[in-house]
């Protein structure tokens, strides 16, 4: 029989064991493959540390959250830790001995789940002669060529449900409430769940706000008797002609994340120009962790069945996509070209203006 490796790559997303549980079945059922699943991401691809992924291994995990094949942010076969400390590492080239390892186990190709970080890799292998199928994955639906990612609804799902509960309290105590959502590029989390919670103000990376407009919006509504407010805010919101907050480089990646501030700051700024009790809550990583909603559940099974599909009809380096209603596999580099932003002119910015909400601008 053929055989397929599979790893969940970079941070971990609601939906990852639905995909793994998709691919073993459909690899097993409907192509007779077998399924060696990777280790703690490339990590395991690189110290062939892997599974075997057979119907038992999968039964029952949909709705569970996290991997249990594990994951991490950090290595990358290109650029991988092979002396050094923790402080000052030293990177060298293991791809090579990724590729041998696949070799050796008999695998013909490999389905990486991930987002663009992974995904770069994922080309990169490709580019090398590996068979590659990609899955999209992102919390924060931030990833080209698809119209969705998996994990995306549950991370609004839990964003929103936040919503809701700051909402009684905000409004028993005449306060400004305000939720940090997660979103360093792209502000698709603090859109759908401002949206769906009944935020007042939404502040997104893609429109710089202006802190008086912000207060404006909290005014207006004082003077309609409504003493609270609901102000989401995606961690990469930016002031106009503003820095973004907090930047820090995670070490042995590129990656820079914000270290919760922005939200921080906007509430200062309140407190301090029109002297209204603020309130700040970092919903952090309660938005990765948990069941996936039915939404992803079923988006990661059609993602892992497209994917096997897709590597059985031999279209490597590709990814599984969806556009519009339909589950499509568009080319890998399309998918890490750039990353995708809330379009300014999207018909849920012309519907939250249009129900009253304040971006800021
Ligand atoms: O990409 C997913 C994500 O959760 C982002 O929304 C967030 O900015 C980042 O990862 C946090 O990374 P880490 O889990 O490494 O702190």
């Amino acid at each position: 029989a053929k055989g397929i490796g599979v790893l969940t790559g970079g941070g971990d997303c609601p939906g990852l064991n639905a995909v793994i549980r998709a691919v073993t079945k459909t690899a097993i059922n409907v192509y007779d493959y077998e399924v060696i699943g990777f280790l703690d991401g490339f990590k395991g691809l690189v110290e062939n540390n892997y599974i075997n992924l057979d119907l038992e291994k999968v039964s029952g995990i949909a709705h569970i959250g996290g991997t249990i094949l594990g994951t991490t942010n950090r290595d990358n076969p290109f650029r991988y830790m092979t002396g050094g400390t923790p402080e000052n590492p030293e990177f060298t080239d293991q791809s090579d001995r990724a590729i041998e390892n696949l070799k050796k186990l008999g695998l013909e190709g490999l389905i990486i789940i991930g987002g663009d970080g992974s995904l770069n890799i994922a080309y990169k292998f490709y580019e090398k002669g590996v068979p590659v199928v990609g899955v999209p994955k992102t919390i924060d639906n931030d990833l080209a060529a698809t119209d969705v990612t998996f994990g995306f609804n549950t991370a609004v799902d839990t964003a929103s449900e936040a919503l809701d509960r700051l909402h009684t309290t905000a409004e028993s105590h005449h306060r400004v409430m305000i939720l940090e959502v997660m979103g360093r590029y792209a502000g698709w989390i603090a859109l759908h769940a401002g949206v769906s919670g009944g935020a007042d103000v939404i502040l997104i990376p893609e429109i710089p706000y202006d802190i008086e407009k912000v207060i404006n919006k909290i005014k207006e509504r004082y003077r309609q008797n409504k003493k609270f407010s609901i102000i989401v805010v995606a961690e990469g919101a930016r002031p106009k002609d503003g820095e973004m907050v907090v930047q820090k480089v995670v070490p042995q990646s590129h990656d820079p994340i914000r270290l919760g501030g922005i939200g921080n700051k906007v509430a200062e700024e309140i407190e301090k120009r029109a002297g209204i009790e603020t309130r700040v809550t970092v919903l952090g990583h309660l938005q990765r962790g948990g069941s996936p909603v039915p939404y992803d559940r079923i988006l990661a099974t059609r993602y892992g069945v497209a994917a096997v599909d897709a590597f059985a009809r031999g279209e490597f380096g590709t990814m599984v996509a969806l556009k519009g209603t339909d589950i499509v596999t568009v080319p890998l580099v399309e998918a890490i070209k750039e990353l995708r932003k809330v379009p300014l002119d999207s018909d849920l910015i012309h519907a939250a203006r249009s129900v009253g909400i304040s971006f800021g601008d």
